[in-house]
């Protein structure tokens, strides 16, 4: 038997204006996502931004349903989107913000686990990491990799295939 550790570093900053210009306009993107979200269930409006290796940024919003399991989230409408119209493109990093009642979120929005493993298979396929920027009205987190969110990924299919 043996105890094993994981440790992930990320950064914290303070707010938006102490990120880097790149990721701030990025994660600015994301909150202007946050207008174009459907969310008459939740109130909650989450927009999400990922610039491609291309140059592009190609933004999502979470899209509700009343039939509530075919509703999608913002990170995954962004990165289907993205996939879909850029196929050969890598993800370099995604924004994530969310706004309720018209604020922005004291704290930042983490992607929810489905959209963790839709996001690792990109920045698989893409072979580069991912940064995560989750953002709020207070502080700012940024990870250097989408795996740092889910190091025990379900990838066995890409073993044999998929990749
Ligand atoms: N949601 C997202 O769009 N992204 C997340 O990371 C968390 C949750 C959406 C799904 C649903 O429309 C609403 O937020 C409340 O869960």
């Amino acid at each position: 038997m043996q105890n094993k550790q994981l440790n992930i570093s990320y950064q914290v900053f303070q707010s938006m204006d102490e990120l880097p210009a790149e990721w701030s306009s990025l994660l600015q993107k994301a909150v202007e996502a946050t207008e174009r979200s459907y969310a008459p269930f939740s109130n909650f409006n989450v927009g999400a931004a990922i610039l491609l290796d291309n140059g592009q940024v190609v933004c999502g919003s979470n899209q509700e349903n009343a039939a509530f399991p075919s509703g999608l989230c913002a990170e995954r409408s962004a990165c289907y989107y993205a996939g879909a119209t850029w196929p050969g493109a890598k993800m370099l990093a995604i924004a994530i913000a969310a706004k309720q009642d018209g604020k922005l979120t004291a704290t930042p929005t983490y992607p929810c686990g489905a959209c963790r493993q839709a996001l690792v298979q990109y920045e698989s396929r893409g072979g580069v990491p991912m940064k995560v920027i989750v953002g709020s009205a207070g502080r700012v987190e940024v990870f250097s990799s989408v795996r740092d969110l889910l190091p025990f990924v379900f990838d066995n299919l890409d073993d044999n295939q998929g990749k």
